[in-house]
C-alpha cells in the first residue's frame, strides 16, 4: 500500500462523512469487503460501513464502478432488501453505509449447534423465503441482479424479518467480466460463491434474474440439508458441479420435506433457466405451498434449527443403526436424530439386477482390507478410502456397507426397499451415498464393461472355432473338387 493511503483493515475509530458515522467495531469480513459496526450522529442509530478489502483497492476500475453503480443502490429500497443509507469515499477508500441487522445472517442460524452446521426445520422457509423472493423481483424489474444470493447474505432483523444484503456489490467489486481476460480477478469476478452460483454465469452466458432464483434454491437447499449441496474439492469443482450435477429430489434427503416443496426446488434448480420458473415469487410460492398441502405448520418458533447435525466426512455407523423415519417435528424432540446423509456425496449408481438378498448379514475378517462379500464369498482387496462407504460386489451386485475398520461387510437392502423408511438413517450408509461399485473393490472397469469385454472375447474365440473347423475340412472339399473334375474329364472323353 501506497504511503499516505488508509488501510481498510485498520479503521476502529475513524469518522466518515464529514463526521457523521463513527466506525464502532468489525462485524466480520466476506471474499471481497471488510464489515465494520458504527454510529451514525444524524439518524441516532447503528449501521455497518461496508468497506473493500486491501488487494480490491489495487483495481483501478473500482472506484469508477463504484461511483456508477452505488447511485442505483441507493435507489434501490424495498422493505426486504438492507437499505444503502450513504456512500462515498474515505480517503482512497469507497465505503457503503448499510442499515445494521442485528438478528444475524441465515447461515448463521445454520451454525447453531456446537459449531457445527445444522440444517433448519422444513417450516423455516415460512419465515425468510417468501420475502427475500420478493425482494429479488423488485430489482430484476429494475433490472438490478443480485450475483450473491447465498444464506450468509440473507439477514435479520431483531423481530426475524429478512433482508436480501450486499444487492450489486458483486458488480462493484468485480465489474463486468472481460471475456479477453482469464487471470484470477476476472474469474474471481465470475464466480460469485462457487457453491451457489448459477451454471449460466459459471459458463459464460448471457443471464438474468432466473440466476438468482437458482441461488436461491441452493440456499433452500442448502438450509435444509445442513450442507451446500454443490460442495467440491475445490472451487472449481463446485463450480464444475454446477453446471452438471442434478441434484437428487430433496425430499429424497430429508423425507420431512414435502414432494410438492422438493419438485418446486427442483425446477428452480433446473441447468436451464428457461426451465425454471419465471420470477422468484413464482418458486417461493411454489415451494411454500407445498408445506401447506402436506400440513406442515410452523411447529418451531422463529428459526430455530432442529437438531439435524452433519456427518462428518466418511465415519462409519454400525450396520444395525439404522432408525426409522419421523416426521421434523418428533425428531426435534428427540435427542437421538441421527445424522442426515452428507449430501457432497450424492452420485450414485443405479441399483442392481435385484437379486433376492438376506440383508444384515456380516462378512468378518482377521486380516484388514481382505475379505468376502458376506452373499457370493467372492474375496475383495479394500483400500483405506473405501472405508465406512457403500459398494457392490463385482460378482453378484449386492449392495454392501464397508466397515471403517475394513473388517466387516454388511448386507444393505436395495434402493427401493430403503426408501421406505430409512430416510436420515445411518448417516453415511443411506441411499444417498456415493456407491462406487465395482472400483470399491479394485476392478477398474464396470460390471457392464467387463460383460462387454467377455462377450467379445467369446465372439472372437467362436471365430477362431470356425475358422480352425473350416480349415480342417478345405482338404476335403479340394479332394471333392478333384474327384469332379476327373468325373468331367471323364465324361467329355466318353
Ligand atoms: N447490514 C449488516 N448488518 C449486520 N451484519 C452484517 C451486515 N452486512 C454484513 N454483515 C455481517 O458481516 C459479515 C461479513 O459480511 P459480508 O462481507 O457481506 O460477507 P459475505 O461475503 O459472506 O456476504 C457477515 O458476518 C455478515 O453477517
Ligand atoms: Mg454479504
Amino acid at each position: 500500500m501506497k504511503a499516505g493511503m488508509l488501510d481498510p483493515e485498520f479503521l476502529i475509530g475513524a469518522s466518515l462523512a464529514d463526521d457523521r458515522f463513527k466506525i464502532v467495531a468489525r462485524v466480520g469480513a466476506g471474499s471481497m469487503a471488510i464489515v465494520y459496526r458504527a454510529f451514525d450522529h444524524r439518524l441516532e442509530t447503528e449501521v455497518v460501513v461496508k468497506v473493500p478489502k486491501k488487494q480490491k483497492l489495487m483495481d483501478d476500475g473500482l472506484r469508477e464502478r463504484f461511483r456508477r453503480e452505488s447511485r442505483l443502490l441507493v435507489q434501490l429500497q424495498h422493505p426486504h432488501i438492507v437499505s444503502i443509507l450513504d456512500v462515498g469515499l474515505h480517503g482512497n477508500i469507497p465505503f457503503v453505509v448499510m442499515q445494521y441487522l442485528s438478528g444475524g445472517c441465515l447461515s448463521d442460524k445454520m451454525q447453531a449447534r456446537n459449531g457445527q452446521p445444522t440444517a433448519l426445520p422444513v417450516d423455516s422457509l415460512r419465515k425468510w423465503l417468501l420475502q427475500i423472493a420478493k425482494a429479488l423481483d423488485f430489482a430484476h424489474q429494475r433490472k438490478v441482479i443480485h450475483r450473491d444470493v447465498k444464506p450468509a447474505n440473507i439477514l435479520f432483523d431483531e423481530s426475524g424479518n429478512a433482508f436480501l444484503s450486499d444487492f450489486g456489490l458483486t458488480k462493484i467489486m468485480y465489474g463486468e467480466p472481460d471475456e479477453n481476460a482469464a487471470d484470477e480477478t476476472a474469474a474471481g469476478y465470475v464466480i460469485g460463491t462457487p457453491n451457489f452460483v448459477a451454471p449460466e454465469i459459471v459458463l459464460g452466458a448471457d443471464y438474468d434474474g432466473r440466476a438468482d432464483q437458482y441461488s436461491l434454491a441452493i440456499s433452500v437447499y442448502n438450509t435444509l440439508v445442513g450442507t451446500p449441496p454443490m460442495l467440491g474439492k475445490t472451487p472449481s469443482a463446485t463450480m464444475v458441479n454446477q453446471t452438471r450435477r442434478v441434484l437428487p429430489l430433496i425430499s429424497e434427503v430429508r423425507k420431512a420435506v414435502p414432494v410438492a416443496t422438493a419438485q418446486a426446488l427442483a425446477k428452480a434448480l433446473n441447468k436451464k433457466p428457461d426451465d425454471r420458473f419465471e420470477t422468484c415469487e413464482e418458486f417461493a410460492e411454489a415451494a411454500i405451498a407445498g408445506l401447506t398441502t402436506a400440513g406442515l405448520t410452523m411447529t418451531t418458533p422463529g428459526l430455530s434449527p432442529a437438531p439435524l447435525p452433519v456427518s462428518p466426512p466418511r465415519k462409519s455407523v454400525p450396520a444395525d443403526s439404522s432408525v426409522k423415519s419421523k416426521s421434523d417435528a418428533t425428531s426435534a424432540t428427540s435427542p437421538k436424530r441421527k445424522r442426515p446423509p452428507r449430501t457432497d456425496r450424492m452420485e450414485s449408481i443405479p441399483g442392481s439386477s435385484g437379486v433376492a438378498i438376506n440383508t444384515g448379514r456380516v462378512s468378518r475378517s482377521k486380516t484388514p482390507g481382505v475379505i468376502n462379500c458376506p452373499q457370493c464369498r467372492k474375496e475383495f482387496r479394500l483400500r483405506q478410502e473405501h472405508a465406512g462407504r457403500n459398494g457392490r460386489c463385482a460378482q453378484c451386485a449386492t449392495r454392501l456397507r464397508i466397515g471403517a475398520d475394513l473388517m466387516t461387510l454388511t448386507i444393505l437392502p436395495e434402493r427401493n426397499s430403503d426408501a421406505s423408511g430409512s430416510s436420515g438413517s445411518s448417516g453415511t450408509g443411506s441411499a444417498e451415498d456415493l456407491i462406487i461399485g465395482e472400483k470399491v473393490f479394485g476392478f477398474k472397469l464396470s460390471r457392464n464393461v467387463m460383460l462387454g469385454l467377455g462377450a467379445v472375447l467369446l465372439i472372437i474365440v467362436i471365430a477362431a472355432l470356425v475358422n480352425f473347423f473350416l480349415q480342417l475340412s478345405k482338404p476335403d472339399l479340394e479332394k471333392q473338387e478333384q474327384e469332379m473334375r476327373q468325373r468331367f474329364q471323364n465324361f467329355e472323353v466318353d
